[in-house]
């Protein structure tokens, strides 16, 4: 079981060029234009698998970001998450070079199928011997939509009812079509596995309709760990419901407090323990070997930020083109289809084109913690302590460097003070978060979908 006091630390990351922090692409040490390669992720791997982090986060999007300006000029000059290839494609290759990283792999379903998105995770399970986590979302562009042949995508709230039936559909084809005990392996009987003990998932519900075998033989974790962003009152109890690890990016202590408290109660209404998701929340850390070394390197990289693409990309999120309005005007903020919790922040805070330019220092609205180690372990220690967070999802500044500034400078502090692991248990990756598993606990609703063991003839 994991020590409760341990810090939880993903690695957020994307495979594109422009992530959260934008325009640092742009910074002469920055390598994110190698996206494209092996060496750039395999490189990474290894980094965080030598600071002990417990996963790296990919993030993902479909679509493009074409609501600041009514066009994508500025999201394609300024590479905002476009380009962006696959990110689950890039797990084998980082899962050969480490032996405990998680991964966190951002999934989009609206356009998927569940038959084969639970084949691709069972793979990824079975290749990563139990390292894999899924982050469902839903999406949230309708230039996704469009790209799909649809005119817009669904409303927020039904794009949370048809993921809830997807989830069931995969809880069946996971957890349910093989049963323990159904792969045999019997070279001398000649029997692979027991038909006996695999079923046929039969589905008919609203949004899809399965009759069949799941393609894959139980994996490690059967459910690969399951990650979740949303922070809507229905984001909330989709999450309490399915999700394992919740990631949120709140504008304040205050804002954090009342996210990890509400979902905590949402959890013991949906008949599990309030410790049964670790809530996770980004952060940017700019460290240094002194406060004056960290002060420097953060005025070094504000000098490459672009507001206006953090600007663009925000207008995105919300759904509001804020390129259509005066520096100080106010916005007409309205009910969103976009990221709903993104756009009340901004709404309750009364933001404007201004307000938002300055407060994307670094080019996105991740809050960013500058200052020696001890300063970025206090910073930290501080939020877990008053927020009732488990732990951050390290968003990237200059790449590969900002992690290797985090593995090198603040890691040790961490351990020093007894906040972070010195070393990695054996096991899968739900055990290595949530002290959980392999498989899900049996008050997790992919449980019920388990079938009682055959008995034998
Ligand atoms: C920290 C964080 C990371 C997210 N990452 C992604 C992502 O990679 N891809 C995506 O399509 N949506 C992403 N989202 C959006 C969420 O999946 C979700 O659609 C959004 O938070 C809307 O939820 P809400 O309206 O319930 O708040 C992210 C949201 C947060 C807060």
């Amino acid at each position: 079981m994991p020590s409760q006091q341990h810090i939880l630390l993903n690695a957020f990351n994307m495979n594109c060029v422009g992530h959260i922090s934008h325009g640092l692409w742009t910074h002469p040490r920055d390598q994110s234009h190698r996206y494209n390669t092996l060496p750039y992720w395999t490189d990474l791997a290894r980094t965080l698998e030598r600071g002990l982090f417990d996963g790296l986060f990919l993030a993902d999007i479909v679509g493009t970001y074409d609501v600041y300006q009514r066009n994508v000029d500025v999201t394609l000059r300024e590479s905002i998450q476009l380009p962006v290839n696959d990110p689950t494609l890039l797990v084998s290759a980082m899962a050969a070079v480490t032996q405990h990283l998680g991964f966190g792999v951002t999934v989009n379903l609206s356009y998927e199928q569940p038959y084969l998105l639970a084949r691709r995770f069972s793979t990824l399970d079975h290749l990563t011997q139990g390292r894999i986590g899924w982050n469902i979302v839903t999406g949230y562009l309708d230039s996704a939509a469009r790209a799909m042949g649809l005119s817009e995508q669904l409303a927020h709230d039904a794009r949370y009812d048809k993921a809830d039936e997807f989830l069931d559909v995969l809880y069946q084809l996971w957890e349910g079509s093989w049963e323990d005990g159904a792969v045999l392996r019997d070279k001398a009987a000649r029997v692979f596995a027991d038909p006996r003990k695999v079923h046929r998932v039969q589905h008919q519900g609203t949004h899809y309709q399965v009759d069949g075998y799941h393609l894959s033989e139980p994996s490690p974790q059967r459910t690969p760990v399951l990650f979740q962003a949303g922070s809507s009152g229905r984001g909330q109890r989709f999450a309490a419901r399915h999700a394992e690890c919740v990631f949120i990016s709140p504008p304040s202590k205050e804002a954090a407090r009342a996210a990890v408290q509400a979902l905590r109660e949402q959890l013991v209404v949906a008949g599990r323990r309030p410790d049964d998701v670790k809530v996770f929340m980004g952060v940017a850390v700019v460290p240094g070997r002194t406060q004056a070394e960290a002060q420097e390197k953060y005025a070094d990289y504000k000098q490459y930020a672009s507001r206006e693409a953090g600007l663009a990309h925000f207008s995105a999120s919300t759904g509001i083109d804020y390129g259509q309005y005066d520096l100080d005007e106010p916005i007409a903020y309205g009910n969103s289809n976009a990221i709903e919790s993104a756009t009340k922040a901004a709404q309750e805070r009364g933001w404007t084109r201004r307000s938002l330019l300055e407060l994307f220092e670094l080019g996105g609205r991740y809050p960013a913690i500058v200052g020696d180690a001890s300063q970025v372990a206090d910073t930290l220690q501080g939020w877990v302590r008053d927020t009732g967070i488990d732990g951050f999802n390290l968003s990237r500044t200059v790449v590969p460097e900002s992690y290797e500034d985090f593995v090198d400078i603040v890691t040790p502090e961490l351990q020093n003070r007894g906040l972070f692991k010195t070393a990695y248990e054996e096991g899968s990756l739900r055990h290595k978060v949530l002290g959980q598993g392999p498989t899900l606990p049996t008050r997790h609703a992919a449980a019920s979908f388990r079938r009682a063991p055959a008995q034998d003839i």
